[in-house]
């Protein structure tokens, strides 16, 4: 472990620093050392609380008695608006209203209610994204896959043998897959990377950034309009299928209903993207382990384990709300304070696996939290599972020389602290 600073704590914004992300790991594993449950002081008077240590992590994904997704199950209206506008004192009354009106258009999807809500929308998604349902898709996404890598080969000979692996590949085919399944046109391409970037660049010192906010909202517009369109032409697909549940009467609201797709739409492509990513950074920086699952293609299921282990696209999940007063890891929470599990420092706790900082792809396959746990663990599991295995196998029989066009220093990872993700990957395919 390297000697870090004493001031190494997210008090000083360190999360937030944007040179953070490159040397997180060894952060981690200071703080879970030294302090594995760190704080930060909130502007409303409150506590955010960062967790370092594997057990820690899965304890509070696990336990919902104690910690919540609802703010509003744990404040009347009243105390909720006056500490939420105590965290946005720097903005003007329109631009607050702006802040609320995003707040309360999307703010009720899957990871934003506890049960019995959380059961019910749930129940009306959960058979579309079974292992069975999702193996069916195989071809489909094997065929995207395969549309994907012409398309980058056409792109590197205009190119000089260069493309970035992010914008040709890794990021629509992705979105390609979850828009189908939605049933929304592909013409919406470029707005949903926006869009959906916007609702990821998150950062926990300026909650309420406006042109975040002003994206949302041109989202949240889209989405009503893509209700209204299929609420007049149904067809086969997810949106339509949830319009008419909606309609059905008492199963999801309209407020739920644009909850859903939101939450479909940026967790179905957000998180794989930087799968696909981070896995080809992190077998480049392991010649070795590259050569190996080129040259056993078998491996595959087990080496995306271990690579959403070893370098998972999710940095943490979103922070949980502490109930009431309560004790935790000796460490005294208040009712209120938040509580955000940091998933990656969690996956490379030598408490939960032995030598974490090695990739070993033959690793026998552990219970990482790169999906989270508890009743919130990913709904998209099967199918980022098979996406990442399908572009990761093809992506090599493609282009077996395939390296880094950039030096390794050089590849900025994105603001925002809930992902680990890059800006670009540009990549010779050799
Ligand atoms: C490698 C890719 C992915 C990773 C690493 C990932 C990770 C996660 C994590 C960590 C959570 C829990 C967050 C929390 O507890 O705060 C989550 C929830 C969720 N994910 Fe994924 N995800 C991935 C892909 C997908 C895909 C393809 C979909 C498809 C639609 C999806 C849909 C969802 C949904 C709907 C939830 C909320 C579930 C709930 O609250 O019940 N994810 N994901």
């Amino acid at each position: 472990m390297s000697a870090m600073p004493p001031d190494v704590s997210p008090a000083a914004g360190l999360f937030v620093d944007p040179g953070f992300k490159p040397q997180a790991y060894p952060i981690y594993d200071h703080l879970r050392t030294t302090q594995p449950v760190s704080s930060m002081p909130l502007q409303d008077g409150s506590t955010m609380w960062f967790l370092t240590r594997y057990d820690d992590v899965v304890a509070v994904l696990r336990d919902h008695a104690r910690f919540s997704n609802d703010p509003t199950t744990i404040f009347p209206p009243e105390v909720l608006e006056q500490r939420y506008a105590a965290l946005h004192t720097h903005l003007t009354p329109e631009q607050f209203a702006a802040v609320i009106e995003v707040d309360e258009s999307i703010g009720r999807n899957l990871l934003g209610v506890d049960p019995p809500d959380h059961i019910r929308l749930r129940s009306l998604v959960s058979k579309g994204f079974t292992p069975r349902y999702v193996e069916a898709l195989r071809p489909r996404i094997q065929q995207i896959t395969d549309e994907r890598i012409a398309d980058m080969r056409l792109q590197a000979e205009a190119n000089g043998g260069v493309v970035d692996l992010l914008s040709t590949f890794a990021f629509p085919l992705p979105l390609q897959v979850i828009v189908e399944m939605l049933g929304i046109p592909m013409s919406m391409r470029d707005a949903f990377r926006d869009w959906s970037n916007a609702a990821v660049e998150f950062n926990p010192m300026t909650p309420g950034d406006m042109g975040v906010n002003a994206r949302l909202l041109a989202f949240v517009r889209y989405v009503r309009e893509l209700i209204a369109e299929k609420r007049a032409n149904p067809g086969d697909d997810l949106v339509s299928l949830l319009v008419q549940a909606e309609e059905a009467g008492d199963r999801l609201t309209e407020q739920e209903l644009v909850g859903m797709i939101f939450i479909l739409i940026v967790a179905g492509h957000e998180t794989t993207v930087n799968l696909i990513g981070n896995s080809l950074l992190a077998l480049l920086d392991h010649p070795d382990q590259l050569a190996l699952f080129r040259s056993r293609p078998d491996l595959a299921k087990n080496a995306v384990e271990e690579l959403l282990r070893y370098t998972g696209p999710v940095e943490a999940s979103l922070p949980r709300w502490v109930r009431e007063d309560t004790e935790f890891a000796g460490v005294q929470f208040r009712k209120g304070d938040q509580v955000m599990p940091i998933l990656a420092s969690a996956d490379r706790d030598p408490a939960f696996t032995g030598d974490p900082a090695r990739l070993d792809i033959t690793r026998e396959p552990t219970r990482h939290v790169a999906f989270g746990q508890g009743i919130h663990v990913c709904l998209g599991m099967p199918l980022a599972r098979l996406e990442g295995q399908i572009a990761l196998t093809s992506l090599f029989a493609a282009f077996p020389n395939i390296s880094l066009a950039a030096p390794r220093d050089a590849i900025r990872y994105r603001v925002g602290f809930l992902l680990r993700a890059t800006e670009e990957i540009p990549v010779r395919l050799g």
